[in-house]
């Protein structure tokens, strides 16, 4: 056989599906598929992007299809397919509306990319990739959610804003559901290597950890039309590099929990090891009492949408 470059499908084309298709062909990560309902919106946006190519340069083919047989063979398919926020609305608000369309994606998924990872970002996240898990039946180290990643990166890069360095130098951990009750791990966060709690006062840690849980809804406030996707559109491809070029990155997203922080069937934000095989493995880290508990708080509010999503398929 010969070699032939992977296939990544990107099911939605929407503000981030369009944004990653730009952001997959920047990486060469391989042939792009933008597949969406709307009639024109995928076959335009990938045409455009094609447009751009000996410019970006890339080698990358980008297509466009309103058919779910473009899903054959892909080996990571990203899903946004799926409403967005608008000013007011929780994350929450979606479940119902995408969970339709989950399902329905997931089905199609199942068919036609059988071996593909897949990574969710559709909204509300953590119920999202648990239905979709359960609709593919695929093993739970190839079904992940895009969020922590997201959330962590959001709280470096204030981080970094507050002490004024430079953002790549921050990192920063943010576990638990992708909603207001999102976790920061204060400690767990370093500037060049230095805890931050040596760098900026716990009141000012405090008012950032705030933001991070909020800064979806800021977002979604000032657009007023819809919802974050530059940086949902970087997170996603983030996660889709590391198991394409198995590079065994230690990624905070959404993974299938099997008595990791003791909890089981269910998903949740936590550090991961990344690569060719998926979820390679759910990374424990120490959490003291505060942390524990808001940690629990968290996947309580995460295991109600995943029994409404019980209910809903029958189980
Ligand atoms: N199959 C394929 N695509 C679909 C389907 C479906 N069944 N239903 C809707 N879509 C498409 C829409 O036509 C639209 O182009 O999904 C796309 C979603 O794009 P946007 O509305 O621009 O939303 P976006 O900002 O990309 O966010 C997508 O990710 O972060 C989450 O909360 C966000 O749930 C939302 C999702």
């Amino acid at each position: 056989m010969p070699i032939r470059r992977p296939k990544i499908a990107l099911v939605g084309a929407g503000q981030i599906g369009g944004t990653m298709a730009l952001l997959a062909a920047q990486k060469q990560l391989g042939d792009i598929v933008l597949i969406d309902v709307v009639e024109g919106t995928p076959q335009g946006k990938s045409l455009d992007i094609l447009h751009g190519g000996p410019i970006i340069p890339t080698s990358s083919s980008l297509t466009g299809s309103n058919d779910f047989t473009a899903l054959k063979d892909s080996d990571v398919v990203i899903v946004t397919a799926g409403l967005p926020r608008k000013p007011g609305m929780s994350r929450d608000d979606l479940l119902e509306v995408n969970f339709g369309i989950i399902k329905n994606v997931g089905e199609h998924i199942r068919k036609s990319a059988p071996n593909a990872f897949v990574i969710v970002v559709t909204n509300p996240l953590d119920a999202m990739v648990y239905a979709m898990q359960r609709v593919t039946g695929f093993p739970a180290k190839r079904v992940a959610g895009m969020a922590g990643v997201l959330d962590s990166s959001r709280f470096a890069s204030l981080v970094a804003a507050e002490i004024g360095v430079s953002a790549e130098d921050v990192r920063a951990l943010v576990m638990g559901g992708h909603g207001d009750t999102m976790v920061p791990l204060i400690r767990y966060c370093t500037a060049g290597g230095i805890p931050v709690t040596q760098l900026l006062s716990r009141e000012k840690i405090d008012v950032i950890a705030k933001r991070t849980a909020n800064a979806g809804g800021e977002v979604v406030a000032l657009l007023k039309t819809g919802s974050a996707f530059y940086s949902p559109a970087l997170s996603a491809i983030h996660m889709a590099e590391a198991y394409l070029k198995d590079k065994k990155n230690v990624i905070t997203c959404a993974a299938m929990l099997s008595g990791e922080y003791g909890v089981k069937g269910l998903y949740s934000g936590v550090p991961v090891v990344l690569g060719g095989g998926g979820v390679e493995k759910v990374l424990e880290v120490e959490l003291d009492e505060t942390e524990k508990k808001l940690f629990d708080v968290s996947i309580q509010a995460v295991k109600s949408l995943c029994e409404w999503v019980d209910k809903k398929m029958g189980s």
